[in-house]
């Protein structure tokens, strides 16, 4: 397979094409963004860690039976992925109450939820990706009844898992953001990402933060705590 054409430039991410119309190669970058890209740094090392744990992650999700756009680990900060049209949605899961949950709604960060809550946003960096409900994604064309249902469901079972796989290793999955996709064939698929810089992960001990709220919060270095994350997933 051949790198072609770059088809995207992302906040942390390079989207190319390839020879094979139905597989793209992606780059992760040594970017790091907050407010919406307002503030950026390049955080040496962040690319290949991001990309060694999403393509960690989505391949225990294979082993258990969640398909995602995800094909192979190409290099240290490089994969190949299906091609899919992203539904423009970010899908929030909850376990804990922290970010703008707590902000929001005034609950104690930390405060842990009765069952686990799935959110959406409409994705539109000019609109700073708003809070939206169901009604309105029906309304706006994102996704029907049945889409809608079936990305709940893959959130929800994405949740499970990970949910066990990160308790294993000493850390709480406090909340992340999926993205979804649409094949060819009309088929939703769970994409881009996932990593310590679309998931806010715990140490369940200390409560430490092991994820971007290190940077957001200027808590410290990104990269030693994402490496942590990622030595902690490889045992
Ligand atoms: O900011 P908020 O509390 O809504 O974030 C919830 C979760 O979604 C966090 O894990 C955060 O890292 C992730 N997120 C993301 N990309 C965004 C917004 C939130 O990965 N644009």
């Amino acid at each position: 397979m051949k790198k072609a054409g770059l088809l995207y430039e992302g906040k942390a991410k390079k989207l190319f094409k390839t020879d094979d119309e139905d597989v793209l190669w992606v780059e992760y970058l040594d970017q790091a963004t907050a407010l919406n890209g307002l503030r950026k740094d390049i955080v040496v090392g962040k690319g290949a860690l991001n990309n060694q744990i999403t393509s960690l992650l989505f391949q225990k999700l294979k082993d258990e039976g969640i398909e995602s756009h995800f094909i192979e680990k190409l290099s240290e900060t490089e994969q190949s992925v299906k091609s899919v049209k992203i539904v423009p949605l970010e899908v929030v899961v909850r376990n804990i109450a922290a970010g703008s949950f707590s902000k929001r709604l005034s609950v104690e960060e930390g405060t842990e939820l009765a069952f686990p809550i799935v959110e959406f946003y409409y994705k539109e960096d000019q609109l700073d990706d708003p809070f939206i409900n169901e009604d309105h994604i029906k309304v706006l064309g994102l996704a029907d009844d049945t889409d809608i249902a079936e990305i709940k469901k893959l959130a929800l079972r994405v949740n499970q898992v990970l949910s066990k796989l990160f308790d294993d290793v000493g850390i709480q999955l406090v909340d992340y953001k999926l993205e979804f996709g649409r094949t060819k064939e009309g088929k939703i698929l769970l994409a881009d990402e996932i990593s310590p810089d679309t998931c806010r992960l715990w140490d369940k001990e200390t409560k430490a933060h092991l994820d971007k709220d290190v940077y957001r919060r200027d808590l410290g270095e990104l990269v030693p705590v994402y490496q942590e994350v990622l030595t902690r997933l490889k045992k």
